[in-house]
């Protein structure tokens, strides 16, 4: 059934059985289309009510020490599509951090379970749950990559203008969180142009940077950084931004960062400063209203209503988040379906 299902969309010679998800830069350009042709298989099936359990019997566990909707529920939903068991781990509860190392969390789960997500801190503690771990580990987001995330991104770009090669994609924000190195990863592996839209200190790390240079010589992608937002977003095909403080950073940022970022705002005069036929991408969650209780505790704070992007282009007609964010369950199906398969 499975074989059937993807011969044709699916690349035969990619093999991740067995392999783990913690970042993209461990990814061939072919595996992550792989994974893009297998979610869009995926999606067909999802969308045309046809029963695609090809795990079934599987168990999967789901680490989080930070909050989620969209990634819990992806990896939760998609596993009982998938005919699999998902049991949910959050920030407390169990002995994890608290009486159990990540070392000893990881070998006793791993007996139990057939697949492991985590979303956390650093990326050195997903990569010691890999280590420690006889099952594949899936990274849900650390403070250093969001690899599920960028699946979803860059099959909504594909979705929208049929190709990634070629496309501009410009990031406005903190350039060196979690996505803003994500997305200069991905669009460097499939030959994109990745540019960013950032104060300096907010710029990705020059050693990612420069691991990032040398995969575009083989892949025909390239990497700016402007500080000039209107320079930087001219003509671009897709305007990407994100929060301005991250999970896990301090309340007391907020003020810096919003005297740093506000001139980073994606707003009318920046959407029409890029390609007519761009596209707005948002990981979300997004603060373009007062209607959250940070929102508003922002709002009775620095008097600001609107941060990273304005109401009125989230709403618009070049926004496609909530495409983005039903993609992030699709792709994270085809991140299990090929790690877990026989
Ligand atoms: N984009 C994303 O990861 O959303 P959640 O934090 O809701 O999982
Ligand atoms: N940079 C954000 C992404 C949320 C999906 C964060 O880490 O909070």
């Amino acid at each position: 059934m499975y074989e059937y299902a993807f011969s044709k969309g699916g690349c035969r010679m990619v093999d991740l059985r067995g392999r783990d998800f913690l970042k993209l830069l461990d990814f061939t350009p072919k595996e992550i289309e792989h994974l893009l042709k297998v979610a869009a298989t995926l999606k067909k099936q999802k969308h045309s009510h046809v029963s695609h359990k090809y795990l079934k019997g599987k168990q999967v566990a789901l680490i989080f020490e930070k909050d989620s909707t969209r990634t819990r529920c992806s990896f939760e939903a998609g596993a009982v599509d998938l005919g699999m068991h998902a049991t949910y781990i959050g920030p407390t509860g169990s002995q994890l951090g608290k009486k159990e190392t990540i070392a000893d969390t990881a070998r006793v789960l791993c007996r139990m379970y057939d697949g492991i997500e985590y979303r956390g801190f650093d990326q050195t503690i997903v990569e010691d749950l890999a280590k420690y771990s006889s099952v594949p580990v899936w990274n849900g987001l650390t403070n250093e990559f969001h690899p599920t995330q960028m699946l979803a991104d860059v099959m909504t770009v594909k979705e929208e203008f049929g190709r990634l090669k070629g496309i501009t994609l410009c990031f406005c924000g903190d350039a060196r969180n979690n996505v803003g190195n994500s997305l200069m990863v991905v669009c460097s592996k499939l030959g994109m142009n990745f540019v960013c839209a950032a104060p300096k200190d907010l710029f990705p790390k020059e050693e990612l940077v420069k691991t990032c240079e040398e995969i575009c010589k083989k892949t025909g992608g390239s990497i700016r950084l402007e500080t000039d937002i209107m320079k930087a977003t001219k003509d671009a095909d897709v305007l990407y931004t994100d929060v301005w403080v991250s999970m896990g950073e301090p309340m007391e940022l907020w003020e810096s960062r919003i005297k740093l970022l506000k001139p980073y705002q994606v707003n009318k005069a920046v959407m029409e400063n890029a390609s007519k036929k761009a596209i707005f991408l948002h990981c979300l969650p997004s603060f373009h209203n007062i209607d959250t209780t940070i929102g508003k505790e922002i709002y009775e704070k620095f008097g600001i209503t609107e941060m990273e992007v304005t109401d009125e282009v989230f709403e618009s007609s070049h926004s496609r988040v909530f495409e983005e964010a039903e993609n992030r369950m699709h792709t994270i199906k085809a991140v299990m379906l090929e790690t877990l398969k026989k």
